[in-house]
């Protein structure tokens, strides 16, 4: 039977809305049950029920939704924020605490000790929260992680990422409401690029080597003069295990375009992946030939065969990417475990990083500990 769904934020013409749409209902586990979906109520309903959605459960706002769905028998399993970053936390710990699942959008909470909330309210409430980390669920990306797993470039010595783009690179159009915001404190929280791109490269690097971030040093930078928040940044850092992390972050990097790489270098081999080619993995052991390996051959992985579904060769992309995280969290609703799922913890590591970050940048590129207080022994 196909579980409910619910959807606050991603409204029309919405950047991630449709990704979550596209990677949801893809695989015929969700149905959109429910949404509020709009910042303007009547624009959110409207655009509810042209979905398909029933009149009485298109919402004008978040908290119409959770009065109207938390005493319905047939109530949505899952609820999906992808609202603007400030409101993540008052949405996800209020759909948490009256017993729904949540994914949420990153960064999930704009402090760490908000993030330390969710992580214990979703611990109390025994719910999954889920974080769209969905870079990670893209078959080639978990290849790397089973390849670092086993052994295959032996033990990890350096991450080199990068997640730069040049969109906000025009001078002539940073104050551009849509563009402007993110270098706002009031509206985007400490950090500007960091917090919106660095963080999936920053996720990326502890997801494949298995390891989390342990201490950052950054160099912050706004390289237009009207913006108080970073919009480049380097920012160094080091892994539990002892792997050395290089991160650059940009989003006046012109002609650049998404921009999202990594590259992970052991003790005998080195890899590489880009979001712009996701189907492939560049992959040279220690005085051998590169090889290129490539989404659906043989010889892959269990968990990267598990997560193409076309046949190789043809693209899947970023709209498939989300829908592998929504394939595990179907799973993850009807009792299975899943490994791999972003989780809260997750985005509160993501956070603490954030924030050491910003405090490293300001004291001319210290090392901080990055380690959320709540995991610190
Ligand atoms: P956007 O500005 O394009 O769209 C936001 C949508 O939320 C709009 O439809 C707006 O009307 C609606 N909205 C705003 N406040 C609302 C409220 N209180 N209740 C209901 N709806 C509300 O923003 P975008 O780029 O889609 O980003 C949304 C979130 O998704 C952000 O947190 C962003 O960081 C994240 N994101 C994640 C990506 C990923 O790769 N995982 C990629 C792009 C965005």
């Amino acid at each position: 039977m196909k579980l409910n769904w619910g959807m606050i934020g991603g409204g029309e013409g919405s950047q991630i809305g449709p990704a979550h749409r596209l990677g949801a209902l893809a695989d015929g586990n969700f149905s959109l049950a429910a949404g509020a979906l709009d910042a303007d109520p009547e624009k959110g309903r409207a655009y509810a029920q042209r979905l398909g959605v029933a009149a009485d459960r298109a919402y004008g706002d978040w908290r119409e939704m959770l009065e109207g769905e938390r005493g319905r028998a047939d109530r949505v399993d899952l609820v999906t924020v992808a609202t603007p970053n400030s409101t993540h936390f008052e949405i996800t710990k209020a759909f948490l605490e009256a017993g729904f699942h949540v994914l949420c959008e990153k960064p999930m909470t704009m402090t760490v000790e908000e993030g330390e909330e969710i992580v214990r309210v979703a611990k109390a409430s025994g719910r999954i929260c889920a974080v769209n980390y969905c870079y990670s669920a893209y078959p080639m990306v978990r290849e790397m992680r089973q390849m670092v797993a086993t052994g295959q470039i032996g033990k990890v010595r350096l991450v080199v990422t990068n997640f730069s783009h040049g969109h906000h690179g025009n001078a002539q159009d940073a104050d551009n409401p849509r563009v402007r915001w993110r270098y706002d404190p009031a509206m985007a929280g400490v950090s500007g690029q960091f917090a919106d791109c660095g963080i999936h490269a920053l996720h990326m690097a502890s997801f494949i080597v298995g390891d989390e971030v342990d201490r950052v040093s950054a160099d912050f930078a706004s390289t237009i003069a009207s913006r108080v928040l970073e919009d480049d940044a380097m920012v160094n850092f080091r892994m539990s295990g002892g792997t050395v992390g290089r991160l650059w972050t940009s989003s006046v990097a012109i002609g650049r375009q998404h921009g999202f790489d990594i590259q992970v270098f052991g003790e005998t081999g080195g890899m590489r992946w880009a979001s712009e080619q996701p189907n492939q993995v560049y992959y040279t052991p220690v005085g051998g030939r590169t090889q290129i390996m490539e989404k659906g051959e043989s010889g892959l992985s269990d968990e990267a065969a598990r997560l193409s579904r076309v046949a190789i060769a043809h693209p899947e992309g970023f709209p498939l990417a989300v829908a592998n995280i929504y394939v595990d969290l179907a799973a993850a609703i009807r009792g299975e475990k899943r490994d791999g799922l972003p989780m809260a913890e997750d985005g509160l590591r993501s956070m603490a990083a954030v924030h050491a970050a910003v405090a490293s940048a300001k004291d001319g590129g210290a090392w901080v500990d990055a380690r959320p207080p709540m995991f610190r022994s």
